[in-house]
């Protein structure tokens, strides 16, 4: 059941409480959060935020460090373990600082990056012109089609084109499988690195439910805290070793100082629950909730962007099935408790911070035990609410609905059977 925290620091204490509760009392449908095991949290506010480490285990600047070593190569076995690689880097503090990393470790600044454009599912990473991608490098787009799906001609069509020095596959809002040997093709082609940003879809990679890039990519990226379920921050995988090197110096002393010891820690436990049978249960309820959740609004005549979901995630556009915009739909659906983010779709006339869609995502609500049943009403309640937004008497009937099934469905703060 839920604890409250209690800190000297009342101020403090009482917002963490709050923002408990309100994890509790809403339906949780950030394609990119998740909720952590107990033992996660308690490994990321162990004592191991005090310690300094610049370098690597064996290799530091500071002393002391001979129980975080054995932590840092703890998480680094069994990251290789999951993903089937021969070496990681488990420092990175995020995912984006991670992609900065791996464009620091592989490219020089200007040279030709090629990535999905961010309306199509991409990251700012990726290329965005607002971001280090966009900014120190020349980055290049390429487009899902009109049906919303990866066109791999047109990739390489366009890869001939720009010629880069780097492709970048696995997205941010990409409801289908990406076909990581197609990357590898096109790549070899043209002579480009192949980079792959797997922070959304580790989960099921992991599971086997979907293709690995593992020996494909020379790069391998992912974030710790989507559907791996682990706490925040990224890791970066290669079967090379002299790309392998370049990682370590770009990570430090390249963009980071000090390892964060307490979320190495909280990222190898982790990865030690991923390991667990159950972890792979998990991913096999979280892609089939998903994909009922997407029939449910295909079924209703929304327009579902790239069709039924292959993942966790998937787009709606709303504009042209509710004619509200991502930002008024976010908006509508916190009133009852139900939290999405916003998202541009494929050619939006939306700015980002306005967009045409909603991306809503499985990981969360299968993590505190929802099922097929659960995410068809959810889906009927979604499609109500932003059908009749003005109905008051909807949204209060809509909001009791929900708390009746986050108090059913609380969150879980173990996953392993013991
Ligand atoms: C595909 C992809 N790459 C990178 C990132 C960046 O991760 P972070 O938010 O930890 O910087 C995200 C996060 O949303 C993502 O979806």
């Amino acid at each position: 059941m839920y604890k409250k925290i209690s800190l000297e620091d009342k101020v403090i204490a009482d917002l963490i409480n709050l923002e408990d509760q309100r994890q509790q009392d809403h339906i949780e449908l950030i394609a990119s959060e998740n909720y952590v095991s107990e033992d996660v949290m308690k490994a990321a506010g162990s004592c191991l935020t005090n310690k300094y480490g610049e370098g690597y285990p064996g290799k530091r600047y500071y002393g002391g460090c001979e129980f975080v070593d054995q932590i840092e190569v703890i998480a680094q076995e069994r990251a290789k373990k999951l993903f089937n690689v021969n070496y990681v880097n488990v420092q990175p503090y995020s995912g984006s600082v991670a992609n900065a990393a791996v464009y620091l470790a592989l490219l020089q600044p200007g040279d030709r990056v090629l990535g999905l454009s961010l309306d199509s599912g991409g990251h700012l990473t990726h290329g965005y012109r607002i971001s280090f991608s966009g900014i120190f490098y020349e980055s290049h787009s390429y487009f899902v089609n009109d049906d919303g799906l990866l066109d791999y001609d047109e990739i390489l069509r366009i890869a001939k084109e720009i010629k880069p020095k780097m492709i970048i596959c696995g997205y941010s809002a990409y409801s289908q499988i990406v076909e990581f040997d197609k990357f590898r093709k096109i790549c070899d082609e043209v002579g480009a690195y192949l980079f792959a940003d797997i922070s959304h879809i580790s989960g099921p990679i992991i599971a086997g439910l979907h293709p690995s890039p593992a020996g494909l990519a020379d790069v391998i990226m992912t974030t710790t805290h989507k559907t791996l379920r682990g706490t925040r921050g990224a890791i970066i995988m290669t079967n090379d070793e002299e790309i392998y090197k370049k990682i370590n110096r770009s990570v430090f002393p390249g963009y980071q100082g000090g390892p964060l010891f307490h979320q190495i820690a909280a990222k190898a436990v982790s990865f030690g629950e991923a390991l667990q049978p159950e972890f792979l249960e998990y991913q096999q309820q979280l892609i089939t909730n998903s994909r009922v959740f997407c029939q449910t609004f295909i079924n209703k005549g929304v327009k579902v962007i790239s069709g039924l979901t292959k993942n966790h995630l998937f787009m709606i556009d709303v504009k042209s099935s509710y004619g509200l915009n991502g930002k008024q739909a976010t908006e509508i659906l916190s009133k009852v408790n139900i939290t999405v983010n916003k998202n541009s779709i494929p050619n939006d006339t939306e700015s980002p911070m306005v967009s045409s869609g909603i991306r809503l995502g499985s990981a969360a609500m299968t993590s505190r035990g929802f099922q097929e049943d659960e995410f068809i009403i959810i889906a009927n309640l979604i499609d109500k609410v932003l059908r009749e937004p003005e109905n008051e008497a909807l949204l209060t009937m809509v909001k009791k609905e929900i708390a009746k099934l986050t108090n059913s469905f609380p969150i879980k703060r173990s996953y392993m059977k013991h």
